[in-house]
Parts: C-alpha cells; sequence; structure tokens
C-alpha cells in the first residue's frame, strides 16, 4: 500500500510538471497520452487497485482517481493558455510602438513643375498633347522652316538614330505633327523630353524636359502672346514678377523673342543667379512663322498663332533654389523627395 501511494504521488508531480512544461499543443497531447493514456502507468495502477487487499482499496481507488481528475484538468487549462497565446502577437513584437508610416514615394520635382504649368495654361484653355522622342528630320526640322544645313541639324548638336531618323531636339516637332492632325483653333502645352549633344554640366543635361506651347486661330495677335505669357508669369512666378521680351531669332517663329523674368531671388537687384543683371531667361517664343502653317497645311493668311518652349529643369531650379541640374538627373531619393509634401 505504501509503495502504491507513494508511486501515485511521484506520478502527480511528474504529470504536473511535464503538463506545465508543455510549450505547444502536439506536446501537451504526447504527455496527456503518457500520463493519461490507456497505457498510461496511472491507467494500469487504478485497474490493479482491485488486486489490493480488501480494506485498503477504497482509499487508493479515491487517491488515484484524485490525480487522474487533477491532470485532466491541468490539461484543460494549459490548452486554454496555448490557445490564447497562439492567438496573441508574439513577445518580439512592441504593440506599444508608434506604427512605421509607409513610404510613398514623391513626383519628380520636374514633374511638379510640368503639371503646375498645364494647371496655368487649362485656365487660358491649352490641353496637353505628346509626341514621339525618336522624330524624323522632317518634323524636328524641316517642318519647322529650319533647313537641315542648320547648325541645329548638325551632327555636333543632334543625336542621330540613322539617316532620317533623331532623338528630338526640342518639342517643337509635336506643334507640326499636332497641326496637321486637326483643324485650328489650336491650343496645347506639350511636356516631354528632348536630346542634345551637350556636356553634362551644372546647366546642360544631355536629356532633358522641355514644355512647348502652341496657339493658332484667326485673329491671335502678338498682344495676345504677351499677354497669354505675361498671365503665366504672373501665375507661377508671382504678381510683382516682371516680363521682359527680347528680340531674337527662330527658324519657326517671325517675330522671336527670348522671355526674361526678373529674377525670383533678387527681385531684379542682381545677384549670381541671374548673373548681376536682374533678369533670368525662361523661354524662347515668338509667332507663328507662315512658312510653318504652309507646311502643315494650314492657310496662313487666314490663321496666327504664337509658340513658346522652356527648359523644365530650369523653371524647376528656379522654382525650388537647385544649384545644380544634374541634381535632378542623379536620382538620389533623399533629394528627390523632399519637394512634394504628400
Ligand atoms: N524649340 C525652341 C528651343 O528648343 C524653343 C521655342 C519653341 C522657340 C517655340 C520658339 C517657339 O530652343
Amino acid at each position: 500500500m505504501e509503495e502504491f501511494l507513494s508511486g501515485l504521488r511521484e506520478l502527480e508531480e511528474a504529470g504536473t510538471a511535464a503538463i506545465r512544461s508543455a510549450s505547444a499543443p502536439e506536446e501537451l497531447e504526447r504527455v496527456r497520452v503518457e500520463y493519461l493514456g490507456r497505457k498510461a502507468r496511472l491507467t494500469q495502477m487504478l485497474r490493479s487497485v482491485r488486486e489490493l487487499p480488501h480494506e485498503q482499496r477504497r482509499s487508493a481507488g479515491a487517491e488515484a482517481n484524485r490525480i487522474k481528475r487533477c491532470l485532466l484538468e491541468l490539461v484543460e487549462a494549459r490548452a486554454a493558455e496555448l490557445k490564447a497565446a497562439a492567438a496573441e502577437p508574439t513577445a518580439e513584437i512592441d504593440p506599444t510602438l508608434p506604427g512605421r508610416s509607409r513610404w510613398r514615394g514623391a513626383r519628380h520635382p520636374c514633374t511638379l513643375v510640368i503639371d503646375e504649368i498645364c494647371d496655368i495654361f487649362k485656365e487660358l484653355g491649352f490641353s496637353r498633347a505628346r509626341g514621339p522622342e525618336a522624330e524624323t528630320t522632317w518634323y524636328n526640322f524641316t517642318a519647322l522652316n529650319t533647313p537641315l544645313d542648320h547648325p541645329a541639324a548638325d551632327e555636333q548638336d543632334t543625336f542621330y538614330l540613322g539617316d532620317d531618323i533623331l532623338l528630338r531636339t526640342h518639342t517643337s516637332p509635336v506643334q507640326a505633327r499636332v497641326m496637321e492632325g486637326s483643324r485650328p483653333p489650336v491650343r496645347i502645352v506639350v511636356p516631354g523630353v528632348a536630346y542634345r549633344r551637350d556636356p553634362f554640366d551644372a546647366s546642360h543635361a544631355p536629356a532633358f524636359e522641355q514644355i512647348e506651347g502652341l496657339a493658332v486661330d484667326e485673329g491671335i495677335s502678338f498682344v495676345d502672346f504677351k499677354a497669354s505669357i505675361s498671365y503665366f508669369v504672373h501665375r507661377f512666378f508671382g504678381e510683382d514678377t516682371a516680363t521682359r521680351f527680347r528680340p531674337s531669332f527662330f527658324p519657326f517663329t517671325e517675330p522671336s523673342a527670348e522671355v526674361d523674368v526678373s529674377c525670383v531671388l533678387c527681385r531684379g537687384e542682381g545677384c549670381s543667379a541671374c548673373k548681376g543683371t536682374g533678369w533670368i531667361e525662361i523661354m524662347g517664343a515668338g509667332m507663328v512663322d507662315p512658312a510653318v502653317f504652309e507646311n502643315v497645311g494650314y492657310d496662313s493668311e487666314r490663321y496666327t498663332g504664337f509658340a513658346f518652349g522652356m527648359g523644365v529643369g530650369r523653371i524647376a531650379m528656379l522654382r525650388y533654389q537647385i544649384p545644380d541640374i544634374r541634381l535632378l538627373y542623379d536620382g538620389d531619393v533623399r533629394f528627390l523627395q523632399q519637394f512634394e509634401h504628400a
């Protein structure tokens, strides 16, 4: 009898410890079978109670059953604990820490400037157009009244892809394409990349964004041209920015002008950005040359219009005070993500 009871107590201790330390449902099941299964020592001892002397059976059986119930309850309690732990986040995650915000990306400063310029011209009735970057000499030069012996057409300045195909040197060929495909009135802005054999330095990039503009209709005058450009300058750079039209030359405009704005940094006083002049050039422009109208099949006696083209990188540099154009094209995310605050 003593032996029987001490055997039971050992089982109780060992079983309790094994159940408490089971760390997964499968392990707990193994422990349950070991201590409470059909072939378990405790089950055998319960069966052997009837072989004990008659007067001892009752208390021995009661003790064995008590231990069985105890162990069963422990198994159930431990199973519930393990189930709850599985539903909780693991210890490595600290749910009290603030969330890590997701990096959303940002629009490139050139894209921001393009969108802003297009939005301003939209107020004047201009819509967006696009054209191919691999262009024919016809659209890039000839249709735009630029003979192929013009210095701009020289291989020194232009990337040729074949005899007649090149990487467009400006966005102006889209003017000719759009006019060919539609009747006046035309009012378009054309953002896009252009290519020139320029050195990659602080103010030049061999691939760079431009934005072109074209308005054609009956009765468009130089006044409309100046008024539209001045409106844009005021909306983009601020009401107190002055605009200056300087005579210039482009084969596809007559008369032609370079448009300057009063320096946005020194307000016209003279600084290093404007090289002491108080003015910064922002675009080439002019009244569309009648020869261009004839090339695209428009009646040059009936229609007039104006066109302009500006370097987007240059405008972005002015807007965000970026000192070197290469920063726009290095692809350094730390630089690029500072301009748009989402
Ligand atoms: N295409 C010219 C350039 O790239 C700019 C321009 C466009 C000038 C339209 C006049 C009219 O320099």
